[in-house]
């Protein structure tokens, strides 16, 4: 059993306000902004959308570039592919144009280091959404709808027990979500490694089913299961939760009946930060193999996680070793069945904060589909 002691980032970096329970736990409060769809309009100058919601306009600590740079696409250095930032179905519906892929127009964003770049993808027609006045002339604002999220978390766990608290990858799946809201509307949601449930939570604002999954150490389901109760509020009225163990070291063989049952009408899986122990990593690569393999719905596995850079001298370099490794032992699997079966693609990450957290540069956002897809 691991005794080392380890305290989420996210707590140095951000004011929660939280109270104490006296168990040994906190609740704590994550304040976000409902997505205005108006927001998401590009601007004349072709800065990215969604950035009026209160929170920073970093692009990972970058500007963005402007509309003005020149189009092409690159896989990076670690050949994984990317996901434009716009997703067609959540944006261009807004607008209530179709715009089909012809008339988009792909601009390369580079990162800090320029090892890594995005497609962001502007739609060339898109009209700016209409100014509306009221009726002594003045300009209608749009106010920011704000809501919150209870969550009763550990603040320091020992290294077995981290799903106790609360990692930055939860936020930002739950940011890509919440702008990806029509995506996962009246959708089937798995999440794996849920911890206290926070994406789930968020999943749950517009999805039909979520079937939140973990190991259960120190009581970690009976919190999930209470953290879901708690902000059952902010679920949309028809979605159904459900709470239940899921250990990757399991093969899917041997799930319970009913959880294969449920699995069955599973469109999307989610993971956020469950990429930090090599062991887990290869149970968690088996174990989305299998529902690649198995779930005959699925569409895309969104996988959020932290490089978390460290510095070796046998490298005499930062390298990131769980997300490589990670890296590694996917493509391992992937090779298993001849030609590549699967391919990840690496999420623009570009798209708006809609909670308040330091959205670092070492966050990942990937998407593992069919090659076909
Ligand atoms: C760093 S925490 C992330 C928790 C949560 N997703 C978040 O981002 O706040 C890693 C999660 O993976 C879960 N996990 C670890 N080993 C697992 C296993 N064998 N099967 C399923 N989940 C596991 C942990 O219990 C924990 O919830």
């Amino acid at each position: 059993m691991s005794v080392l002691e380890v305290t989420s980032e996210l707590y140095s970096e951000a004011e929660f306000c939280s109270t104490e329970t006296g168990n040994g736990n906190s609740i704590s409060k994550f304040t976000f902004v409902y997505p205005n769809r108006r927001d998401a309009a590009p601007a004349e100058n072709g800065t990215q959308p969604g950035l009026a919601n209160g929170m920073d306009k970093r692009y990972n600590g970058q500007p963005v570039a402007d509309s003005e740079s020149k189009a092409s696409s690159v896989k990076d250095s670690e050949e994984v592919e990317e996901e434009s930032c716009f997703e067609e179905e959540s944006f261009a519906s807004d607008y209530g144009d179709s715009l089909c892929e012809e008339e988009q127009e792909e601009v390369l964003l580079y990162g800090e280091s320029g090892d890594e770049c995005c497609i962001a993808t502007h739609q060339k027609d898109t009209k700016p959404p209409p100014i509306v006045l009221d009726k002594d002339g003045d300009v209608v604002v749009v106010r920011q709808r704000k809501g919150a999220i209870d969550i009763e978390h550990r603040k320091s766990t020992r290294l077995d027990a981290v799903g106790l608290q609360i990692w930055r990858g939860a936020l930002l799946l739950g940011d890509y979500i919440m702008h990806n809201e029509r995506k996962f509307k009246n959708t089937h949601i798995l999440e794996l490694g849920s911890g206290v449930g926070l994406t789930s939570i968020v999943a749950s604002m517009y999805a039909r089913e979520v079937i939140c999954t973990d190991i259960d150490i120190e009581g970690l389901l009976d919190l999930l299961r209470d953290n879901m109760q708690r902000n059952a509020h902010l679920s949309s009225p028809h979605c159904r939760v459900h709470v239940t163990e899921l250990d990757f070291k399991v093969s899917y063989q041997d799930y319970p009946r009913d959880l294969k049952t449920k699995l069955q009408d599973v469109q999307y899986v989610i993971a956020a930060d469950v990429i930090y122990d090599d062991d887990i990593t290869e149970a968690f690569v088996r174990t989305i193999v299998s529902l690649l393999l198995e779930l005959p719905k699925l569409k895309a596995i969104y996988i959020a996680l932290e490089k978390r850079y460290v510095f070796t001298l046998e490298d005499m370099d930062s390298v990131a070793p769980c997300y490589d490794y990670f890296l590694r032992y996917f493509e391992k699997r992937n090779g298993r069945f001849g030609v590549n079966r699967w391919k990840l693609i690496n999420v623009c990450m570009d798209f708006p904060r809609y909670f308040d957290y330091d959205k670092v540069k070492d966050l990942v956002l990937l998407k593992v589909c069919h090659a076909s897809k």
